[in-house]
């Protein structure tokens, strides 16, 4: 069998952040028709912090199947990345494993441009002004897919590291060529944006309801279990919610499953999932005043995505090293 291989910095090469929103656009069109299958993803709890998560999926039709394998030690030191992974794609018509690629950059695309696609329905079309909570791994992605779908001018960044704060800022500057600032505060950051993101490993609330302006959008990316969150009751209470899928935000999603045993929210209030705005099942934003909140905890299927575009477009451009299994 031959394989391709890519590393982080090829998937980083082959995949832009507009090409892979597009891409996730119809994704999510052909799980809204019922296409994608993905069992609930196996994570290995390793400490209080760490885990190991294998997600797989498949996409029926297509027969594009992927394995993601995410290994997530936050508590490495200062610099280290906490968010690292390998994806293995599968042709599901003759059983051929077609390529491994470095996750790390892909899982940063496929986050971002989900992110970048909730705002195409949540978003004020007029948002100039972006918060970004957390400079980790997944900041400069995150703040990459918003501005893909918005004229996004100036960025806010507020993380307790100040040095990743800083190396972001820099990063936002030169290649994303927004204005981007440092705030000490969350509330600093937050108050005059009318996008805000969340991407923290943050166990507890960092933004809340009375913190953010009528009209804001709320992307939380960052939290994944069902005791973590990083988004307050309140925040939930005020907003109008919508998940990337209903399925895993209830296994997973603190953000949402706290509020709802608390009795703020009813499970049905939630407005709908990421492929119910995209196919039209669902209506987006309503009005210029409204808070809408958009939590996703990361499905399998936009690894599978944007995965076997990359793979497609390192075949055609002869990027990447075969070897024989
Ligand atoms: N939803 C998804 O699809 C998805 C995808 C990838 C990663 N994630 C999650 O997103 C989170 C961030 O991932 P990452 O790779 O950027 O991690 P990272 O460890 O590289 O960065 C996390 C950042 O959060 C900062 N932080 C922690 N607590 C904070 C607080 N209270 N206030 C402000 N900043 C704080 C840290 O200083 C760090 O810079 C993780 O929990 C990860 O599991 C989600």
């Amino acid at each position: 069998m031959r394989i391709l291989t890519l590393t982080n910095e090829q998937v980083a090469s082959l995949a832009k952040m507009g090409d892979s929103v597009d891409e996730l656009k119809k994704a999510f069109l052909v799980k809204s028709e019922g296409h994608v299958e993905a069992p609930p993803r196996a994570r290995f709890q390793m400490s209080d912090v760490r885990n190991i998560l294998w997600m797989p999926s498949l996409v029926r039709g297509r027969d594009t199947m992927s394995l993601k394998l995410v290994t997530f030690y936050p508590d490495l030191g200062p610099g280290a990345i906490s968010t690292r992974a390998i994806v293995i794609l599968v042709d599901g018509k003759n059983g051929d494993v077609k390529c491994i690629m470095g996750g790390t950059g892909l899982t940063g695309i496929r986050t971002g441009a989900v992110s970048g696609l909730s705002c195409r329905y949540l978003a004020r079309k007029d948002s100039r002004k972006m918060a970004m909570l957390g400079a980790g791994g997944q900041g400069f992605y995150q703040i990459s897919g918003v501005a893909s779908q918005l004229g996004i001018e100036e960025v806010k960044i507020f993380d307790i590291d100040k040095g990743r704060q800083k190396t972001l800022i820099e990063r936002c500057e030169k290649e994303l060529h927004l204005r981007a600032s440092a705030s000490d505060a969350v509330r600093d950051a937050v108050s005059d944006a009318d996008v805000v993101v969340t991407a923290t490993t943050a166990r507890t609330p960092i933004l809340d309801g009375a913190d953010v302006k009528p009209g804001t959008h709320v992307v939380a990316i960052g939290a994944y279990t069902p005791e973590t969150r990083e988004l307050g009751s309140d925040l939930i209470a005020r907003a109008s919610v919508y998940v990337d899928e209903r399925e895993a935000a209830m296994d997973e999603a603190g953000d949402v499953i706290i509020p709802i045993k608390e009795g703020r929210i009813a499970r049905d209030e939630i407005k709908g999932e990421l492929a119910d705005l995209v196919s039209g099942k669902v209506a987006g934003r309503t009005s210029d005043s409204q808070v809408t909140v958009f939590k996703a905890v990361g499905l399998a299927f936009e690894d599978n995505a944007v995965g076997w575009m990359i793979y497609d477009r390192a075949v055609a451009a002869g990027v990447g090293a075969w070897t024989e299994a």
